[in-house]
């Protein structure tokens, strides 16, 4: 086996507190191991044009650990494989041009830090010969394969505090206040910040809801005095029989964009319970700012475990999270799949016991 002595690293899709952090784990690890890091610029463009791209050295991430965003920069439409252009088509295939820049720079292996969209790609050009190894990215925590992706907690985190300041002024107003947070296919934010947050309602893309049921949770809170109520909505959350709500048609090289359904469900619930509602969507706030602890401590870990791989030769695999240890699992077994909440995980157990209402 030839040694390593040379790797590219890049952030792909939408950004995750300890993005940064993963960076810096991957530089520091890499260089006490004799490997020259190249950090690439806005995700897989970075292979498109060498220029963007930058050796990183220890120097060039001091400090970055606790910082949110990523140094290298990112893009969540720049499939190599599909790239959105201005053609009849919309769109074109660069990716023989990503192998050949991949090798011209005298890369040897790739990390990817992404979500499952940025973890298809390299899977992608890991079946066109390209050395990968992937860090499973996102707030949604939905990647099958890990336990947890980093962001998620500061997500979580950032949620639950969000939901104890609304409490306050629900409660002095006597209003329902909506919390409309991300997860597009999985509720995994909606459940954790809503349990942390101490919410009465929590709606989830994995249990279409039904605003009767919710209406008869709220009038049982008031039946024991309570005045106020805090409901939290996954973006991708949707009524019985209903489809998500739409921000914005999918269009070539773009995902669908979601949002909405926090301000629809404030207005139902409204006219439906005679109290006055408000909707506040969290958005990309869960997104920004730095790392919690655990994320600095999860993504740190990745960054290091990912060099191992490499040193050892080990491709085509994604870094996760499996307590105590954290483990290689094939990248095939995880791209083009989602992580939802288990309809019997304790999580939903707890919630329910408790008396949350999941709208059904
Ligand atoms: O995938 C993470 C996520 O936070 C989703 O929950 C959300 O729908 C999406 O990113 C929004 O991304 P952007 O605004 O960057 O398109």
């Amino acid at each position: 086996m030839t040694p390593i002595k040379r790797i590219g690293v890049l952030t792909g899709g939408g950004d995750a507190p300890g993005l940064n952090a993963v960076i810096r784990a991957v530089v520091k690890s890499a260089y006490n191991a004799g490997i020259e890091v190249v950090g690439l610029e806005d995700s897989f463009d970075g292979l498109l044009d060498s220029s963007r791209s930058r050796v990183l050295t220890p120097n060039d991430v001091t400090g970055i650990l606790r910082l949110g965003g990523t140094i290298l920069g990112t893009t969540n439409h720049g499939n190599p494989f599909q790239y959105p252009v201005e053609t009849p088509d919309g769109k074109v295939d660069y990716s023989d041009r990503v192998v050949e820049t991949f090798h011209a720079m005298g890369l040897q292996a790739l990390v990817v830090i992404g979500g499952d969209g940025s973890l298809s790609i390299a899977h992608q050009f890991y079946l066109k010969g390209i050395p990968v190894v992937g860090v499973p990215k996102t707030i949604d925590n939905d990647i099958v394969g890990t336990n947890s992706c980093f962001g998620f907690d500061s997500a979580v985190a950032f949620a639950a505090h969000a939901i104890d300041r609304l409490h306050t002024t629900a409660e002095a107003h006597k209003r329902i206040m909506v919390v409309e947070v991300m997860g597009r296919h999985a509720g995994w934010i909606a459940l954790q910040g809503g349990l942390a947050g101490g919410a009465d309602v929590i709606l989830m893309p994995e249990i279409p809801y039904d605003l009767d049921k919710v209406t008869a949770a709220i009038r049982k809170r008031e039946s024991f005095g309570a005045k106020f109520s805090i409901v939290v909505v996954a973006e991708g959350a949707k009524p019985i029989g209903g489809g998500v709500t739409l921000r914005e048609e999918a269009k070539p090289g773009y995902v669908e964009r979601l949002g909405g359904v926090g301000i629809v469900v404030a207005g139902q619930l409204e006219d439906m319970t005679g109290r006055e509602s408000r909707c506040v969507v969290l958005g990309h706030l869960q997104r920004g700012g730095g790392p919690t602890a655990f994320d600095r401590v999860l993504a740190t870990r990745y960054g290091g475990a990912a060099v191992e791989l490499i040193r050892r030769g080990v491709f085509g695999k994604m870094v996760a999270n499996h307590p105590p240890d954290i483990v290689p699992v094939p990248l095939a077994d995880v791209v083009g799949r989602t992580k939802t909440v288990p309809l019997d995980s304790d999580l939903i157990k707890t919630a329910r016991a408790i008396g949350v209402s999941l709208g059904d």
